[in-house]
C-alpha cells in the first residue's frame, strides 16, 4: 500500500516539475545517456589519449590479522581507495537531477593496479567482483574494495625477541606505465590504520608511503611504497623462552655441587640438556625457517646446551679418573693443582694435608717394645712377634697411603669442578650480557 502511495506522490510530483519545466529522470534514463554514446570500457577515459589518468591510492588497515613469521607473511584486512577522473561519465546535473550513481566495477574502466608482493595473486579479483564504484556527476571515479590480503615480509629476527620489523606492500601497475596511468598516494592521509597493535604479540610503531617510478621495458612505471614499522612486544617470549632459560642455567650450575661418585650427576645433565633443547623447539616455532640469519637467543640456548654438554663429559672423565688412577700424583701436578689452581679457585680448604708417613722410627719402636718383652721371651718368640709387629704397621701403612692417595685425587677433582662451576658461571654471564647489549 505504501509503495503505491508513494510512487502514486512521486508520478504527482514529476508531473508538477514537467509543468514547470524541468526534466524528471529515473537513474536508468541517465545510464542509456552514459552508455549510449559509445562508452568503451575498455579504453582509458581520456578525451586527449596523450594525458595520463591520475589515480589517487589510499590504503586503510582495518585489522590485522598476523604476522606468519615462519612463513614471511603479513595478514591483514586491507581496503584500497582509489581516485580517479572519466571524462565520459560526467553529466549535466540541470539536465539530469542525480548527484552519483553507482556502477559495477566490471562495467566501467578500471586501473590496473595490483600488489607486488602479494603473497596470494597479484590482482585481486573480489575488488572488481564484490564492489561498486561511486560516479559522481563531475565525472570523479571513487573504487572502494578490500578483502584479507597477504604480503611477503622478509623478517631479520637476530634481535628476537626485542626485535623491529619493517612490512612493505608494493602496489604496481601491471599493464599501463606512468605516462599512460600514473598511481600517487591519496592527499595527506594516504596509509590509515585502524589499530596499532596485530594479535597483542606486535606495536605498530610508524609508518608511511613513498612513490617511485622504475624503468622497465622501456617505460616507466609507477610504484607505491606502503610501509610499516613494527616493534615486537617482548613480554610474551620472555615468560615462554627466557625465564625457562635463565632457571634451566641455575640447573646447570648446581650440577658441579653433585658429587662424582653419585651418577645423579651425569643424568640431572643430560636432563637439562634435553630442556634446553626442548626450550630451542618452542623458540623455532616462533621463528622463520631460514639459514640467512639466527636469532642470538637461539645462540644463548645453544651455548648453555653445550655448558650442560660439557659438564656431563667432564663429570664421565673425572669419574673415570677417580675410578682407573691409583698412582700418586706427580709432583709437578701436585704443585698445580694444590698450589696454584686451589689458589685460583679459592679451594684452599681442600687442599689435602701433605703429612709425611708417621712410621719412619718404626725400627725404634718395636725395638721398644721387644725391649720390654725380651726381659720375659725367648729370643725366637720375640723375634717373631717382632715379624708380626712389622706386618701389621706395613698393612696400616698401606692402607693409610692408599687413604691419601685416594683423597689427592678426590681433592685434585674437587678443584677442578670448582673450576669448571666458575667458568661455566663466567659463560653464563658473559652470554647474557652480551644477549642483552646486542638485543635490547
Ligand atoms: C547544463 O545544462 C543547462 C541547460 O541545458 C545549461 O544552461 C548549462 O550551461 C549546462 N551546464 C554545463 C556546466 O554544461
Ligand atoms: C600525469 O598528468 C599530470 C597532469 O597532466 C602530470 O602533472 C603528471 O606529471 C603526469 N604523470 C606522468 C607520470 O607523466
Amino acid at each position: 500500500m505504501d509503495c503505491l502511495i508513494s510512487r502514486d506522490l512521486l508520478l504527482g510530483l514529476c508531473l508538477l516539475t514537467q509543468i514547470r519545466g524541468t526534466l524528471c529522470v529515473t537513474e536508468t534514463e541517465l545510464l542509456d545517456h552514459l552508455f549510449g554514446n559509445n562508452y568503451n570500457r575498455k579504453a582509458r577515459p581520456l578525451k586527449d589519449a596523450s594525458k595520463n589518468v591520475t589515480v589517487s591510492i589510499e590504503l586503510e588497515i582495518k585489522e590485522f590479522q598476523g604476522l606468519d613469521e615462519q612463513a614471511g607473511i603479513l595478514l591483514f584486512t586491507g581496503f584500497f581507495e582509489a581516485i580517479w577522473f572519466d571524462e565520459f561519465l560526467q553529466w549535466n546535473t540541470t539536465e539530469y537531477p542525480i548527484d552519483y550513481i553507482a556502477l559495477p566495477a566490471d562495467q566501467i574502466w578500471l586501473p590496473d593496479f595490483g600488489i607486488a608482493n602479494s603473497a596470494d595473486s597479484f590482482y585481486q579479483r573480489t575488488f572488481v567482483r564484490d564492489y561498486w564504484v561511486h560516479v559522481d556527476h563531475t565525472g570523479s571515479l571513487r573504487w572502494y574494495a578490500g578483502s584479507t590480503l597477504k604480503t611477503t615480509c622478509s623478517l631479520s629476527v637476530s634481535k628476537f625477541p626485542f626485535d623491529k620489523q619493517t612490512c612493505i606492500i608494493v602496489l604496481e601497475n601491471t599493464v599501463y606505465a606512468a605516462a599512460a596511468v600514473d598511481i600517487i598516494p591519496m592527499g595527506r592521509t594516504p596509509f590509515n590504520l585502524l589499530s596499532s597493535d596485530i594479535n597483542g604479540l606486535w606495536k605498530i610503531v610508524g609508518y608511511h608511503v613513498t612513490k617511485k617510478f622504475f624503468p622497465n621495458d622501456g617505460y616507466i612505471w609507477p610504484r607505491l611504497i606502503f610501509t610499516l614499522h613494527m616493534e615486537r612486544l617482548p613480554a610474551y617470549y620472555l615468560w615462554s623462552i627466557l625465564l625457562p632459560c635463565v632457571l634451566l642455567t641455575i640447573l646447570t650450575s648446581s650440577i658441579y655441587w653433585l658429587p662424582l661418585e653419585s651418577g645423579e650427576r651425569i643424568s640431572l645433565g643430560i636432563t637439562v640438556m634435553l630442556s634446553y633443547f626442548l626450550t630451542l623447539l618452542v623458540l623455532d616455532g616462533y621463528l622463520p625457517v631460514t639459514s640467512l640469519d639466527q636469532p642470538l637467543l637461539g645462540t644463548l640456548v645453544n651455548t648453555m646446551m653445550a655448558l650442560a654438554t660439557f659438564a656431563v663429559t667432564t663429570s664421565i672423565i673425572l669419574s673415570y679418573v677417580l675410578n682407573n688412577y691409583s698412582g700418586r700424583l706427580s709432583p709437578s701436578s701436585r704443585a698445580f693443582f694444590f698450589g696454584f689452581l686451589a689458589r685460583v679457585v679459592c679451594m684452599r680448604h681442600c687442599v689435602p694435608k701433605t703429612e709425611e708417613l708417621k712410621y719412619n722410627d718404626r725400627d725404634h719402636d718395636v725395638a721398644d717394645v721387644t725391649r720390654e718383652i725380651r726381659t720375659q721371651k725367648s729370643h725366637s718368640d720375640i723375634e717373631e712377634i717382632r715379624n708380626h709387629l712389622r706386618t701389621i704397621i706395613q698393612r696400616y701403612e698401606d692402607s693409610d697411603s692408599e687413604k691419601a692417595i685416594a683423597e689427592e685425587w678426590k681433592a685434585a677433582t674437587r678443584i677442578l669442578d670448582c673450576l669448571f662451576f666458575w667458568v661455566n658461571l663466567l659463560v653464563i654471564l658473559v652470554s647474557f650480557v652480551f644477549l642483552y647489549v646486542n638485543t635490547a
